[in-house]
């Protein structure tokens, strides 16, 4: 398949006993569209996305496999995944200044990864960053490219990042909430930025966000993760119209502009979010669920497709089918 395809991937903390602390994981996008991974500060998001970079903390294993653009190859390691970061993996972080190193011209280090990975010419490169720097918005690339990181503000730094993220021409593009750090007034053009540029190149991106009204507005599909597992999956346009889990129902009704209707207060979900490495097998969210029953503690819900989506939690697709 082209695109990206991620089979049962698993983080698992030590030994390994007890269930993973994120997945089973398994999502597939077609070149050029954006699946936004969202949930609280907590769920794993952040985790999910070094698993696919091949960059876990000490300590952390990766399960599972990997399948990137229209390569035969399946990646199985993190050394695998890891040879393909900045060839056929981008990556955008929330602080972009985490990219640059302070003592170099943006423009060499714009080029420099593709020219020392090989992948193309000094010249060729050049070339490259100009038009993608200019793509980014920036009218006068040439004089960008002569600055240092210090004399970038952050709406600039990022934009950059993202330039230099695209250089080699990845397959995928991970970015891990990457307009946080930006004003709210910079956060949109910036989105927009990435997702015209993934869309137009083929790169499936892969976005992170706690904020599901921002990427509801950019993503083809949506992941919604709990307690590292994914709890509800599917089309962006659905999720948000019906959402099915009651995490995901609770998630959009704190959020403003998608659940709130009129001036209600804002809602919030009661109790607080699990931790990763519990060794009990049961629904990561039935403390704080409203429609928790007695074999929601007994184990872990599998994520089941329920009318276009995909969905973990029994109670809900028992009533659906009911209905
Ligand atoms: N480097 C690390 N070492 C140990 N535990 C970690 C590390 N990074 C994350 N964790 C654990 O994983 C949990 C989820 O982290 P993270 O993936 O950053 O969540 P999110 O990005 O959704 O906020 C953290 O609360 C922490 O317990
Ligand atoms: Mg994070």
């Amino acid at each position: 398949m082209n695109g990206l395809s991620v089979s049962d991937l698993t983080v698992v903390r030590g030994s390994g006993a007890g269930p993973p602390a994120i997945g089973p994981i398994s999502l597939s996008a077609e070149p050029g569209k954006a699946v936004g991974i969202v949930g609280e500060t907590g769920a794993g998001k952040t985790l999910t996305l070094r698993a696919l970079m091949g960059l876990l903390p000490a300590g952390f294993q990766l399960g599972g496999s990997v399948h990137l653009g229209n390569d035969e190859h399946v990646y199985r390691t993190e050394e695998e995944l890891r040879r393909q970061l900045g060839r056929a993996i981008g990556v955008v972080l929330q602080n972009p200044f985490t990219a640059f190193d302070p003592l170099k011209s943006v423009g060499s280090q714009i080029v420099e990864g593709v020219v020392r990975r090989r992948l193309t010419s000094r010249s060729a490169a050049r070339a490259r960053a100009v038009e993608l720097l200019e793509q980014m918005g920036f009218t006068h690339a040439d004089d960008v490219m002569r600055l240092f990181p210090s004399q970038l503000s952050g709406g600039m730094a990022q934009r950059i990042a993202i330039a230099m993220a695209l250089m080699p021409h990845p397959a995928v593009l991970l970015a891990d909430e990457p307009t946080s750090a930006l004003d709210a007034t910079l956060r949109l053009g910036v989105l927009e930025l990435i997702c015209r540029f993934t869309a137009a190149t083929g790169a499936v991106l892969v976005i992170i966000s706690h904020d599901l009204r921002l990427i509801g507005r950019f993503c083809d599909t949506i992941v919604v993760m709990y307690g590292g597992r994914v709890v509800e999956a599917g089309p962006a346009k659905e999720l948000l119209e019906h959402p099915r889990h009651p995490y995901t129902r609770a998630l959009i009704a704190c959020t403003p502009t998608i659940g709130a209707r009129g001036k209600q207060p804002l809602a919030s979900i009661p109790g607080s979010p699990p931790s990763l490495f519990q060794s009990e097998h049961r629904c990561r969210f039935a403390p704080r669920c409203p429609l928790v029953e007695d074999a929601c503690w007994l184990e872990e819900p599998p994520l089941v497709p329920l009318s276009g989506v995909r969905v973990a939690c029994p109670v809900v697709s028992r009533e659906a089918v009911h209905r």
